[in-house]
């Protein structure tokens, strides 16, 4: 039995306390509760975690045209995705150069934008076009006021960003993964719909409860578990990517029984019963099934608070049917019914992770990708790889 001892006074980055973090997943413990409250620890990990490395952002498929913008979050840092009249996609901080307020927020099309502020003004490309009576500031120059950018790649139509000057190219940071994802014709997507939740609960138990079904049967009974029962699922760590994949056939996107649309096209006989969820270090999980993908970022507002992003694509075709938008709702309200039961259980989680008496507990043989997860977090934080 274990008692309940007085909290240590330890300091969270002293590397003595993650020994049995990093044994083999068997062997293993699982993070200890501090590395889900403290602020320190959160600090280490936007610093070693989120300020390096590629972060999936979206589709450029979702700002088409001339104007078109979209923001989103990578650690608290908003990024601003906009296409330009010239037609390129950039990421920008919407910081405004004057005093700092958001020049945009959520999405939409512009032809400039005007922060709300003082109303210093910039063209979809970043630069500084107007800023009114700046007449008597000593060598003020617009020119050297513009948004500030970051650096951007694209693969497959997904929009990737990194804060990172000295990250590698994007293409080395995704290895093998488009040849994973290759049968299902990524390129021929098109982005139709995001929802978001603003969720108490640290961004690690997110990805945690995202990277394991053994969950499913408890957590999804009567949703996802009849679909794809926590037997099917494999688990495997790739050099650049986790790999989750099931084997069974139909669709996962529905939910039992209900009206689904046909296969990607090219598909063969195996490959429709097959599905592949990619988890993207640190933080994205793509999941690709015979009909469709959806990708789910959960980036942290703080040690405590997560904000999710859950986004759906189809084959074009299939958009353009005459009776998309009616199944499509088939998809949404499944992903609406098990979002919502993940969300329960990942602040329920929170709550008890902030309880004294917690302790580390072990793994089954279904969360390899849970422990593995913790020792890429926890060496990443201790400064011993990447
Ligand atoms: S903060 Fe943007 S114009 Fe002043
Ligand atoms: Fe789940």
């Amino acid at each position: 039995m274990d008692t309940l001892t007085p909290p240590a006074n330890a300091d969270p980055l002293d590397p003595g306390q993650y020994r049995d973090v990093l044994r083999p997943v068997d062997e293993a413990s699982s993070l200890p509760s501090h590395c889900y409250l403290s602020p320190d620890w959160y600090a280490a990990e936007v610093e070693s975690i989120f300020m390096r490395g590629w972060h999936l952002v979206g589709r450029a498929d979702r700002i088409p045209d001339p104007g078109d913008y979209f923001s989103f979050e990578i650690a608290e840092e908003r990024v601003l995705l906009a296409r330009g009249a010239d037609g390129i996609v950039r990421a920008f901080s919407p910081a405004c150069r004057h005093r700092g307020l958001l020049v945009a927020q959520g999405q939409g099309n512009c032809r400039r934008f005007v922060c709300p502020y003082h109303r210093w003004t910039y063209s979809t490309e970043g630069a500084l076009l107007a800023a009114p009576s700046m007449d008597q500031a000593k060598g003020f120059d617009p020119a050297g006021y513009g948004l500030v950018e970051f650096r951007l790649d694209e693969w497959a139509g997904f929009l990737f960003v990194t804060m990172d000057p000295a990250a590698e190219p994007l293409a080395d940071a995704l290895g093998d993964l488009p040849d994973l994802l290759g049968r299902y014709r990524l390129d021929e997507m098109v982005f139709t719909r995001q929802k978001t939740y603003d969720l108490a609960c640290n961004w690690k138990c997110y990805v945690d409860n995202s990277v394991e079904a053994y969950h499913v049967p408890s957590v999804h009974g009567k949703s996802l578990q009849p679909v794809a029962p926590m037997q099917v699922w494999h688990y495997e760590v790739r050099e650049h990517y986790y790999s989750l994949y099931g084997l069974f056939p139909g669709t996962m996107g529905v939910l039992k029984g209900e009206r689904c649309f046909p296969p990607i096209e090219g598909l063969g006989e195996k490959e429709v019963e097959r599905h592949d969820l990619a988890i993207l270090l640190p933080n994205t999980v793509i999941t690709a099934t015979v009909d469709s993908i959806w990708w789910v970022t959960a980036t942290p507002r703080g040690p405590g608070r997560t904000f999710v992003m859950v986004n759906h694509a189809f084959p074009r075709k299939t958009t353009e049917r005459a009776d998309f938008a009616e199944i499509a709702q088939n998809y949404y309200d499944r992903f609406d019914m098990v979002n919502v039961e993940d969300n329960e259980i990942c602040e329920l989680q929170q709550v008890g992770l902030t309880q004294r008496a917690r302790r580390p507990g072990r793994y089954s043989d279904h969360e390899e990708l849970v422990g593995a997860f913790a020792a890429y977090v926890t060496e990443r934080v201790l400064g011993r790889s990447g």
